[in-house]
């Protein structure tokens, strides 16, 4: 029964409700016993809906919120859209892949190759999704197979609506089809977009297809994107390993795009995903977009900052460039193993600024054993002196610790209850405090 009702509510999800009713009423005609149950489910499957209308409380009883275990520290990888967008192919996803492998990428902890949108084709006669026949003709199993052999794992896209964000079959009504599609070609890793989901509630939407994903069976992390419209923070922790707290990151520091208002600045994306610090943590995480380092829009400095301030912010590392035509300037940020220790720190805290003054700010991120990561960050446009201290670090006077630049790679001293140093424009001087 109860997993008629299931089945029946992620049918009905998918916006069928009448189909469903109106098909399950002409096959059981005559036969009470399933006139009787399909009636209870219809009965249950509207109140679902009235109910998630406005609360989405009734997920909470159907769908199993067990964490899934997954994703214990940020994930990290690489994503086709921010370089891509629509013109990805194979070609790029197994380069991709060997780039992440040859660069030293995969030796610094990156491990998901995730095809971004514009991978589909149409759903074949039975409603089961297949790949672009022209851009990926050996299938998504070969290339997901490829990416495995590289000792690497395979992510892929959908959105919970009708339509993607660039107009191919989303999963609204086809989730537990999809998951299981998904399983069988070998997926590790799925980013579940929010297009055209007209009045569909987030928290089931996201609820449904995290269910559709735990019935495979396969560990599969589940990357929601629906850019924090419905504050997922506050109820996703066991539905998706990350979601989206914005809209789309921009390769710009500080600067808006006239004519598209869905893009953000680094600046902007940074002060809308920082006070939600407190929300994430081992197994679900607050994801502020994909890296846009390396992408040319950016300086190297405004890049280092980019790339502290993601860890600073336990933020998933998922590279946004093409990797396998990097420079070295691109490369070296991406691989800073230091730093990258911090997004990935055991104790899966989420830093936060703990001091502003002006353009001046100071970051603090807590780390397994004690110590502190901290971060002097320089907004303005002319090089500046910053001076953290104890009181800014939570730490006691008598506190002893070793200090360590992140950047330079060189230990600078021991703690003497305050630390100054010049930072240049739009740049930071990350520290590792080890007591
Ligand atoms: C949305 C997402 C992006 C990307 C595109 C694909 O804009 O936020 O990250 O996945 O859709 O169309």
């Amino acid at each position: 029964m109860r997993a008629a009702l299931k089945r029946l509510v992620a049918d009905l999800l998918g916006g069928n409700e009448m189909k469903f009713c109106g098909r399950a009423h002409r096959r059981v005609r005559g036969l009470l016993g399933r006139a009787i149950l399909v009636a209870a489910a219809c009965l249950f499957a509207a109140q679902f809906v009235a109910q998630n209308a406005w609360a989405g409380e009734t997920t909470q009883k159907v769908v199993n919120k067990a964490p899934n275990g997954l994703a214990q520290t940020p994930p990290m990888g690489w994503n086709s859209w921010n370089k891509f967008a629509c013109n990805v192919d194979e070609k790029t996803v197994r380069a991709a892949a060997d780039a992440m492998v040859t660069s030293g990428m995969k030796d610094a902890g990156y491990e998901y190759v995730v095809v971004d949108d514009c991978w589909q084709g149409p759903r074949d006669a039975n409603g089961f999704i297949t790949a672009n026949p022209v851009k990926f003709s050996s299938g998504i199993k070969a290339l997901s197979d490829y990416v495995h052999s590289k000792g690497l794992k395979f992510g892929i896209y959908s959105d919970a609506g009708r339509e993607t964000c660039d107009g191919f079959s989303g999963s609204q009504g086809h989730e537990y089809q999809d998951a299981m599609t998904y399983a069988r070609w070998g997926v590790d890793y799925l980013k579940y977009d929010w297009c055209e989901t007209g009045s569909r509630n987030g928290e089931e939407a996201y609820a449904v297809m995290a269910d559709a994903l735990r019935s495979t069976g396969r560990p599969i992390v589940f990357s929601m994107c629906e850019w924090g419209v419905s504050k997922p923070w506050l109820w996703a922790r066991n539905v998706g390993n990350l979601w989206r707290t914005t809209g789309d990151i921009r390769d710009s520091f500080d600067k808006w795009d006239p004519k598209n208002q869905f893009v953000h600045p680094l600046l902007e994306i940074l002060d809308q995903n920082e006070p939600l610090w407190s929300f994430a943590g081992p197994g679900h995480w607050n994801d502020p977009d994909m890296l846009e380092v390396g992408n040319g829009g950016m300086t190297t400095a405004e890049y280092r900052a980019h790339f502290s301030l993601w860890a600073m912010m336990a933020a998933p590392l998922m590279a946004g460039n093409d990797i396998s035509n990097m420079d070295e300037s691109a490369r070296s940020i991406l691989t800073n193993k230091d730093v990258i220790a911090v997004d990935q720190d055991q104790l899966g805290v989420q830093g936060h600024r703990v001091a502003k003054d002006g353009d001046k700010e100071i970051w603090m991120k807590p780390l397994a054993g004690g110590g502190r990561a901290v971060l002097l960050f320089n907004r303005g446009a002319t090089p500046v002196n910053i001076t953290v201290d104890n009181d800014d670090l939570g730490y006691a006077s008598t506190m002893r610790a070793r200090v360590r630049d992140l950047w330079t790679h060189k230990e600078v001293g021991n703690w003497k209850g305050s630390y100054s140093a010049t930072v240049e424009p739009h740049g930071v001087v990350m520290l590792r405090l080890n007591p």
